[in-house]
């Protein structure tokens, strides 16, 4: 089975981006075709510094690499390595009827923030939908902000399908319940943008601070608690197996754990978590010129397999004349 995702370089790398779509990316490496891309194009709708935009391509990648994403038995790569991709694009929005973007949630919501609304913002989840179909991808792992657009990318396909033969498989995404949606500081969804996140790789004083600004009701130390209402259990849960839970949860019910305790666990437990891949990151930072050439071997690869169903693509809408 295919299995396909990306994330987009801008900005640092949480919780939210690891147990929504890259643990399970990095788990199907075992036994799946495994693509797996940096959304830098994507990334174009909200970065407009070159140099940041650069810098954080090269950092997502480091990112997945130090997580253990194997270029050798995957296909990894940086979404602009492969432009082929964009040509996909053209060809898909003429299948993409306005009304179809129109009413995409992610579009709504920011232009409902301020954002200001270009045709980048907008076309979106056409390019998304070129990333999905250009594989030939069966299963796209994604958090649940991100089901629309697959559920987009489907109805592309199936439109393009209907016009010109069975040219593209139909995506389906892949969302667990249980890490559909990671709860951030605050609880609500873990966001870059509602800035409630809680970073990866960073210095073990932010990383202590973030946790510690988790909010908490005012339930005192020694009275019982509520785990399903607390955003420090919810968080806490995507690092303990079933048993681990329960035990956290029987302290929670018994009372006489605070949560600045239960915090200071949590915030050992994150660092403990990801220390190991952080020093990996920093060496693979140290040299961004094999980090280019593992991408570049990555893209290599990408285009060779995007290739026949761009060439279907051309011959089937005229284009190859
Ligand atoms: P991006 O970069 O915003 O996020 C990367 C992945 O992390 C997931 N995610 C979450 N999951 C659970 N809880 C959260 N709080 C949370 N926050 C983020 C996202 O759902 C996503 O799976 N448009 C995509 C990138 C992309 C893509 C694609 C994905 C471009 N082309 C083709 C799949 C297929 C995005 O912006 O992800």
């Amino acid at each position: 089975m295919r299995i396909l995702s990306g994330i987009q370089p801008s900005g640092s790398l949480h919780l939210g981006n690891y147990f929504g779509m890259m643990k399970k990316m990095i788990e199907y490496q075992e036994n799946e075709d495994l693509f797996c891309f940096i959304a830098n194009y994507h990334a174009m709708t909200s970065v407009t510094d070159g140099k940041a935009l650069a810098r954080g391509t090269l950092e997502a990648a480091a990112n997945f690499l130090a997580l253990g994403m194997d270029p050798e038995r995957s296909t990894f790569w940086v979404q602009s390595d492969v432009p082929e991709v964009q040509e996909l694009t053209w060809a898909l929005s003429n299948f993409t009827p306005m009304g179809l973007l129109e009413r995409c949630h992610s579009y709504k919501d920011k232009v409902a923030k301020g954002i200001a609304a270009n045709h980048g913002l907008f076309a979106y989840p056409v390019l998304m939908t070129a990333d999905i179909l250009l594989f030939q991808s069966d299963r796209v792992p994604v958090g649940k902000d991100q089901k629309q657009h697959v559920e987009v990318a489907r109805d592309i396909a199936l439109k393009f399908n209907n016009q010109y033969g069975e040219i593209f498989t139909l995506p389906e995404a892949e969302i667990d319940d249980d890490v559909a949606t990671v709860p951030g500081i605050d609880g609500q969804k873990m966001s870059k943008s509602y800035g409630n996140t809680i970073d990866l790789f960073q210095e073990e004083k932010a990383l202590r601070k973030q946790i510690m600004r988790i909010v908490t009701d005012s339930t005192p130390v020694e009275d019982p608690k509520n785990p399903d209402q607390c955003n420090v259990f919810q968080i806490y849960r995507l690092f303990l197996d079933k048993d681990r839970q329960q035990a956290l949860r029987r302290r929670y019910e018994a009372g006489g754990m605070g949560y600045g305790e239960v915090k200071q666990e949590l915030f050992e437990t994150v660092r403990d978590f990801f220390a190991p891949f952080a020093e990996r990151r920093r060496e693979l930072l140290a040299d961004p010129d094999g980090l280019r050439a593992v991408l570049a071997r990555g893209a290599e690869k990408a285009r060779d397999a995007g290739a026949p169903t761009l060439r279907k693509v051309r011959k089937k809408t005229g284009l190859a004349y």
